[in-house]
């Protein structure tokens, strides 16, 4: 099953009744195994989660830190981007050629890396002195 069905599926179970727009994201990690995520909202707006999130949560939860590969898909006139908070949180544990998978609901699919996604990114080595 490639990433963007998983996404798909996941993407049926969001809980978005704020904003009504549900993304699916769906990871394979380096062993393979893939992890799926769906937006979380709450009612207390700032509490909700991205799909991403989701899926990377579960993907650390498995004991797995490496991201293969990342698939979003919604339901949007272009393929979904993931948000800037998003974006660090795919740094987190992925490469920089790392690919990116966007995706419409109505088939449109776009392929870029993290490093196009979040060039110049906040990383560890600007801890180094401390
Ligand atoms: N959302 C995601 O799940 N991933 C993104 O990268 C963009 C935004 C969710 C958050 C919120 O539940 C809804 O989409 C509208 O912003």
């Amino acid at each position: 099953m490639s990433l963007i069905h998983t996404a798909r599926q996941v993407r049926e179970n969001a809980h978005a009744p704020y904003s009504n727009f549900k993304v699916g994201a769906a990871v394979m990690a380096a062993s393979g195994t893939v992890y799926a995520g769906c937006n979380v909202e709450n009612v207390a707006y700032p509490e909700g989660t991205c799909a991403e999130a989701g899926a990377i949560a579960a993907m650390v939860a498995a004991g797995e830190t490496e991201i293969a590969e990342i698939a979003v898909i919604a339901d949007s006139p272009k393929p979904v981007s993931p948000c800037g908070g998003c974006r660090q949180k795919i740094a987190e544990f992925a490469k920089t050629d790392v690919v990116v998978t966007l995706a419409t609901t109505d088939g449109t699919v776009e392929k870029t890396t993290i490093s196009a996604l979040l060039p110049g990114s906040f990383d560890a080595d600007y801890m180094s002195r401390t």
